[in-house]
């Protein structure tokens, strides 16, 4: 792993040679990818390892004597230790490799099946992307538990005081993400955290959009869940964790029956594994938990403080800029947020002006962004979201900039 950024000074152009996807071009014109939330783009860095272990080791893991298979054993579960680490869990098997947060957040729902009762409560957030609302229903439905919802304001603010009203002695579990996918609001999780707590209900937090930007230390926050997925981190689609708490991962049935999962089997009685193992059956993703390993370790080579304080950057001057068009409406206008940016012109539909950044090479996402709920609130379809990471630039804000101007010109 190539950790020459560490003692240097951020620099975007030095960055950008990591990402070979930066290079090349959509129609015509060179690409400037501004769906990250959707997507990270991967460095060489982390392809090299996803290459290396399908070149030298690829093996089954945990069943063979052989040395492959030791080899991406060990791969494979040092990765989880840096996952570990990076989280700040206090141990390794409380690190549930999934194959994403949508995983994460279903087999949690699955384990609570057997917990919740009909007079219980669960609460999540209107901020909630579909993933983090349509397994609780599915839980309400087979339990007979009741959902309820954290109201939000119009910047996209989660109304606390409401939420404090919602907890009682019934509440048994609270899901929030820790930033909104579609608008980039930065929920206070700690408060969420510690009121929930004080009523002795769990903490679901969703992660993956904030696992870009943040590096949340599940030990401080005192969290009970977090979930996320590597391909918002610069690593492979198809693998994420789960954070348990080891208490709540023991109480918690397993998700899947296969094998990896078990301690004994019989046709009479089975007996599960161990942490993590009870929760992992069946193959894993084994290159891309490895590759998980190595994004993280890319992540922390530049660090997320500067991560974090250039995206701002960006976010703010971006946000002046696009203020400047007429009609031009931002939606998610929090104190405390991300390099999202989700906004409509006039009453141009989201899919049109999209489809002409495409034209000009730029990638944006339009829709409802997987938040219906969130649309609903502010009585629109959907919206164009431009989102940034730390490998774009402020020349690439001025050339959105010009191409949206076009766009909404050709489009009135
Ligand atoms: N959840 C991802 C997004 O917000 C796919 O685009």
């Amino acid at each position: 792993m190539n950790t020459t950024h560490k003692h240097i000074a951020f620099n975007v152009d030095t960055i950008r040679k990591d990402f070979p996807i930066l290079n090349r071009e959509v129609n015509g014109k060179p690409l400037i990818y501004f769906d990250n939330a959707a997507t990270s783009q991967t460095p060489q860095q982390v392809i090299d390892v996803i290459v290396d272990y399908y070149s030298n080791y690829n093996a089954n893991i945990h069943r063979g004597v052989h040395a492959l298979s030791q080899e991406a054993t060990d791969a494979y579960e040092q990765a989880r230790i840096k996952i570990q680490k990076h989280f700040n869990a206090k141990h390794a098997h409380e690190i549930i490799y999934t194959s994403g947060t949508t995983h994460g957040i279903n087999l949690v729902a699955n384990g609570f099946s057997s917990i919740l009762k009909k007079e219980d409560e669960i609460i999540v957030s209107a901020l909630e992307h579909h993933s983090n609302i349509v397994p609780w229903q599915m839980l309400c439905e087979r339990t007979g538990a009741s959902l309820k919802v954290i109201p939000m304001n119009t910047n996209g603010e989660l109304i606390l005081n409401e939420f404090d009203e919602l907890l009682n002695e019934n509440t048994k579990l609270v899901f929030v993400n820790h930033i909104s996918n579609a608008l980039g609001t930065i929920n206070p999780i700690k408060y969420i955290i510690e009121k929930a707590h004080a009523v002795n209900a769990a903490v679901l937090v969703d992660g993956a959009q904030s696992c870009p930007h943040i590096r949340p230390d599940v030990q401080a926050l005192d969290v009970d869940f977090y979930v996320c997925s590597a391909h918002k981190i610069c690593g492979p689609t198809g693998v994420g964790m789960l954070y348990g708490k080891e208490e709540w991962l023991k109480k918690l049935p397993p998700y899947q029956g296969g094998g990896e999962m078990i301690a004994e089997v019989s046709f009479e009685k089975t007996t599960y594994a161990d942490l993590p193992h009870k929760f992992e059956a069946g193959t894993p993703n084994v290159c891309g938990g490895i590759a998980f390993g190595a994004a993280l370790d890319y992540m922390n080579a530049i660090g997320f403080d500067v991560i974090a304080s250039y995206e701002n950057k960006l976010l703010v001057y971006a946000t002046e800029q696009m203020l400047q068009i007429d009609d031009l409406k931002i939606y998610g206008t929090a104190k405390e947020k991300t390099s999202v940016i989700s906004f409509n012109v006039g009453n141009i539909h989201p899919y049109d002006i999209g489809t002409i950044l495409d034209k000009m090479g730029i990638a944006v996402r339009t829709g409802h962004h997987c938040a219906q709920p969130i649309m609903d609130f502010y009585q629109i379809p959907g919206t164009i979201r431009a989102s940034f990471m730390f490998y774009n630039t402020k020349e690439e804000i001025d050339t959105f900039i010009t191409a949206l101007k076009k766009a909404v010109m050709m489009l009135s």
